[in-house]
């Protein structure tokens, strides 16, 4: 897609409300990174999800939050357990994107993962770049998601090129 004067190109409006498409169409257009929200079970089960409503909240101290829908087990593990990691995936992670995303049953048979060496959390050894391990702070529902917060309390990073996701499709961060 080339870059268009802003005067040349028509504007789309939605007339009474905003359906399902209208907010889905908004959001594509919004490139983010991708991560794997990972937690576990008390008996150790790990729990995963693709997630990309993940954002920075406050830098001191330093708290982040996830969007997760209500009917997710990866919720219900993360509420339960009181802890989580987001794994941000590299942009050779784009499989455990998808299998983290899918039905696949056991997502974790599909990836190496190992345990955090803080909070012993799932984390994915190949497929991430970065990896945040936070205690729930805050968790608020918002319609049919619920709002965690995370206070970050040890960081894992290696430099490698972020996997992003935006229009409907999966590409490398090709920077500046
Ligand atoms: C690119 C992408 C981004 C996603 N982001 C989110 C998200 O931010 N929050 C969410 O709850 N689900 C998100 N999903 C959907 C979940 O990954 C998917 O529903 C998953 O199967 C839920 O797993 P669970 O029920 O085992 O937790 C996303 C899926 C994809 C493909």
């Amino acid at each position: 897609m080339t870059e268009t004067a802003t005067s040349e190109v028509e504007w789309t409006t939605t007339r009474s409300g905003v359906g399902d498409t209208d907010f889905r169409e908004l959001m594509n257009v919004f490139p983010s990174g991708v991560t794997v929200v990972t937690t576990q079970d008390p008996d150790g089960t790990p729990h995963g999800l693709t997630c990309t409503s993940m954002c920075s909240v406050s830098l001191r101290p330093p708290i982040l939050l996830a969007c997760l829908h209500n009917h997710s087990q990866t919720l219900a593990s993360v509420l339960r357990q009181g802890t989580f990691a987001v794994n941000l995936l590299h942009a050779g992670g784009r499989r455990a994107a998808e299998v983290f995303a899918s039905a696949v049953r056991d997502r974790f048979a599909a990836v190496h993962w190992d345990r955090t060496p803080r909070r012993g959390l799932p984390w994915l050894t190949s497929d991430a770049h970065a990896v945040a391990e936070c205690d729930v702070v805050e968790a608020t529902v918002a319609g049919d998601h619920v709002v965690v917060f995370g206070q970050v309390d040890g960081v894992l990073t290696r430099p490698q090129n972020p996997l992003m996701y935006g229009l409907r499709s999966y590409a490398a961060w090709t920077g500046a």
